[in-house]
């Protein structure tokens, strides 16, 4: 039996969490489909974009989807990690976090880089599985804080249909045990080589001193067999997990704490890191999955990150890399060079370019309306054409985001249903870029002073 652990992903879909996918038939993009509304030609270049990535033929390339703002090119990233599934890795950042005051830039793009690259590792470990009858956690006092209570081992017993078992563990499990918030009645496994701790469900058959009417946790029948037993897990974890466990080796305070510092990666454990990864595979025992780099709004990126972007590119481990931009032609961030959307010329060169385009009205409609559905804003006729008026005039983004606001304003006046009055209030409460550039123009003197 084979299990997937999920793997760890970073969302960024709020406003775009309507989207499903490419709403693709037969690589024909379908009028509205999947909560993505026209835009066709983009979706289907975009759909073959990821059958190239699923193919491994993308390797080494980028994409570059470029138009105005509010033409979906977020929303169509977004469709395309949602193409790819669960497994591919899709790493979605904006090109203004690459400037972190703790970490060089082309730190904080490699580390993007490497957690857009999978790792599928299949191993067979030893664990123990069961279900928890009896825990008994010791503590003891702190070696140097003698008001604190660490513990120091544990005693738990666990069951299955045919098994039953006590364990005496050391504190590394115990402390597993309570970060887990493992209790009776739960299902765990123990890995034998480890100690670590996975906590499956709760067991249907648990002794309930209370039921909840929600759960957080899963309910899972009381496993079979031995509780010693073997079993194959198959981990997509990415290459930058991997670097961050090599990196702090050997490091039982950070095991205890948990805290991820960010921190730079020496070059020395990422090459070990790829070593370790090519063995593996040669062992047939890993499989490297290419996901995918989503930068937007790349033109904030300058020279060197682009240079580093392009080399890295080319590197025998290297994601797909898509792109994003709403500018034209502007300079090079550090440089005197203009170039089309900012990207030098040597990196534009190697890009397939996607375009997108401004939506009609009677798209802006089908946009809002599955927006609206998606928020739960209930909008009347009037309502709906202010907004798809103000879509098409101002920004579709800026339409969209006042939705919830026109709500609130409702709400506020004991309506659920959203009127023409609630949007003309909200946009006068938000107003959009536009507004808010002219009016900073306007009052710079008095603002800066
Ligand atoms: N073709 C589309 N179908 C459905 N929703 C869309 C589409 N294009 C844009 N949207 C939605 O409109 C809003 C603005 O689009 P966004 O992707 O942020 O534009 P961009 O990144 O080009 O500035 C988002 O909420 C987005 O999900
Ligand atoms: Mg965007």
């Amino acid at each position: 039996m084979s299990r997937v652990v999920e793997l760890r992903r970073f969302e960024r879909v709020g406003a775009h969490s309507h989207i499903k996918g490419l709403g693709l038939k037969d690589g024909k993009a379908l009028p509205v489909a999947a909560g993505m509304v026209g835009q066709t030609e983009a979706r289907e270049a975009a759909g073959v974009i990821v059958n190239m990535v699923r193919e491994g033929k993308m390797a080494g390339r980028a994409v570059l989807l470029a138009g105005p703002p509010g033409t979906g090119k977020t929303a169509l990233a977004s469709a395309i990690a949602k193409e790819l599934g669960e497994d591919v890795p899709f790493m979605m950042i904006t090109a203004s976090e690459v400037y972190s005051a703790e970490m060089k830039k082309t730190e904080v793009l490699m580390q993007a880089m490497r957690k857009a690259i999978g790792v599928r590792i299949r191993e067979v470990r030893k664990i123990y599985e069961g279900m928890v009858t009896d825990l008994e956690i010791k503590t003891g006092r702190h070696p140097y804080n003698p008001y604190q209570q660490v513990p120091m081992g544990a005693r738990i017993k666990l069951k299955t249909r045919s098994d039953e078992r006590s364990f005496n563990v050391d504190e590394t499990v115990a402390t597993e045990l309570i970060v887990r918030g493992v209790s009776r009645g739960d299902v765990i496994w123990i890995d034998a080589e480890t100690g670590r701790v996975t906590k499956v469900g709760r067991c249907t058959e648990a002794p309930e001193e209370v039921r909840y009417d929600i759960e957080s946790v899963p309910r899972v029948p009381l496993p079979g067999g031995p509780i010693a037993k073997e079993r194959e897990f198959v981990h997509t974890v990415t290459l930058h997990d991997l670097d961050e466990m090599h990196a702090r080796r050997g490091s039982v305070f950070t095991l205890l704490f948990g805290g991820r510092e960010e921190r730079e990666i020496p070059p020395e454990v990422r090459q070990s890191v790829d070593e370790m990864v090519k063995r593996w595979v040669d062992e047939g025992r890993a499989e490297v999955i290419p996901g995918v780099l989503f930068i937007d709004e790349v033109s904030a990126l300058d020279i060197e990150a682009f240079s580093f972007l392009g080399r890295a590119m080319e590197g025998e481990l290297a994601p797909v890399i898509i792109l994003a931009t709403n500018r034209g032609v502007t300079k090079v961030r550090g440089t005197d060079i203009v170039a089309p959307h900012g990207i030098p010329l040597d990196l534009l060169d190697r890009l397939l370019i996607i375009t997108t385009r401004e939506y009609t009205a009677d798209e802006v409609r089908e946009i809002l309306k599955i927006r609206a559905a998606e928020e739960k804003v209930d909008l009347d006729e009037e309502a709906l054409s202010k907004l798809i008026k103000v879509g098409v005039e101002n920004s579709l983004r800026y339409a969209v985001q006042l939705l919830s606001p026109s709500l609130e304003i409702a709400k506020r006046k004991g309506r659920t249903k959203v009127t023409g009055e609630d949007v003309e209030q909200a946009k006068r409460l938000f107003v959009d870029v536009k507004q808010s550039m002219e009016y900073l123009k306007k009052y710079e003197e008095r603002l800066l002073k």
